[in-house]
């Protein structure tokens, strides 16, 4: 899945335009200068004032008491379960969401939770009726449930906040943590045309990434009660993710929210377009549900894949690996880009 740059685009005179992810984006001149003026101060003192008006406005913005910033988002998913676990209790969660599938095991390696993992549906959403069978009874012989983790958007997709209730209803009846790796929470709920607050409010903690479709180039920041804060900074601190004068970077996550939120809807846009044109190509199969946000999925023909890459690269746009291939659009890519994108695999196929 994670491919390297293949150096094809990279060759090219033309701008990069890279289709891997929108984790690739440049900090922009405006968010670097941003950066460059915060006042910082050393934070695993709390004196960092950028870092805390960070926590504080992404609190507010999801309608929570307090927030931690965290390197990355696989730091604040897995800080979020060890202040919500105790060794051998489990974690309820979707097989291909990112905290069971990519990140490396962590809960389990580290916090001796126990992840069990459910089908996703076709939505990205989990079945509630799976979550309720999957939810163990007081025995001995099996762990304790404690903790059900959804994932919105899921491969891009927007999971409609019926399903989500629907799955929380389960999760409450039987007195469940509700976890919400909220990587892409803005493209979802820019999709779903919903406030930061209708999504968020039931959850109990809440992953928000700064470094994907908002353009950070580093960061994230768990939300939720003030004791679960207070809990996930202890295990930050143990996992080495105490940082000290970062309000350096946490700046570009406070630029981020007050500017690049509102475009969101302009990656979609640029989305539809492109499964639009590569599907009227009619040369390969192209997925791009109705609830899909800024990801395009297609399926060259296995003899076109290494070719098509090699065509693209020549006119410097960087095409990812895997199967189905992944085209993701973000902040760096333009309508120009994406003329030029159309224009490759038009160009290719024609
Ligand atoms: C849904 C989701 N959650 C968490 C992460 C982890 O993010 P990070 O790379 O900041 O650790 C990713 C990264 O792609 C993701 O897609």
């Amino acid at each position: 899945m994670y491919q390297n740059m293949s150096g094809l685009a990279a060759q090219s005179n033309l701008s990069v335009i890279d289709l891997r992810s929108d984790t690739v984006t440049q900090p922009s001149p405006a968010m670097r200068a941003f950066m460059m003026d915060a006042e910082v101060g050393d934070d695993v003192y709390g004196d960092d004032t950028t870092i805390n008006a960070l926590e504080a406005k992404t609190a507010a913005l999801l309608g929570k008491e307090a927030g931690l910033f965290l390197p990355s988002s696989t730091m604040s998913n897995l800080a979020a379960m060890m202040a919500h676990t105790r060794r051998g209790e489990e974690i309820i969660v979707g097989r291909g969401y990112h905290i069971f599938k990519y990140e490396a095991g962590g809960s389990s390696v580290l916090g001796g939770a126990f992840p069990y993992p459910l089908e996703v549906a076709l939505d990205g959403g989990l079945e509630p009726n799976d979550i309720d069978a999957a939810i163990k009874p007081d025995d001995p012989h099996f762990p304790m449930s404690r903790v059900l983790s959804l994932e919105n958007t899921h491969t891009g997709q927007a999971v409609s906040l019926d399903r989500i209730n629907a799955c929380l209803d389960v999760a409450d009846t039987h007195g469940l943590t509700k976890h919400l790796d909220g990587a892409r929470f803005f493209n979802a709920i820019t999709k779903l045309g919903i406030s930061p607050t209708d999504l968020a409010s039931r959850f109990d903690s809440i992953n928000i990434c700064l470094s994907k479709g908002l353009g950070a180039p580093v960061g994230a920041v768990l939300v939720g009660s003030t004791s679960t804060i207070a809990a996930a900074r202890r295990w930050r601190k143990m996992l080495g993710g105490g940082m000290r004068q970062a309000g350096l970077i946490a700046a570009a996550g406070i630029y981020a929210l007050d500017n690049n939120v509102r475009r969101l809807q302009d990656d979609h846009d640029r989305a539809a377009t492109l499964a639009n044109e590569l599907t009227a190509l009619n040369k390969f199969k192209v997925t791009y549900q109705a609830n899909q946000t800024n990801m395009v999925y297609i399926e060259p023909a296995a003899k076109d894949i290494e070719p098509l890459r090699q065509h693209l690269g020549q006119r410097g746009i960087n095409m990812g690996g895997g199967s189905p291939v992944r085209i993701v659009m973000h902040l760096d890519i333009d309508d120009d880009g994406l003329t030029r994108i159309i224009d490759g695999f038009k160009s290719y196929y024609g």
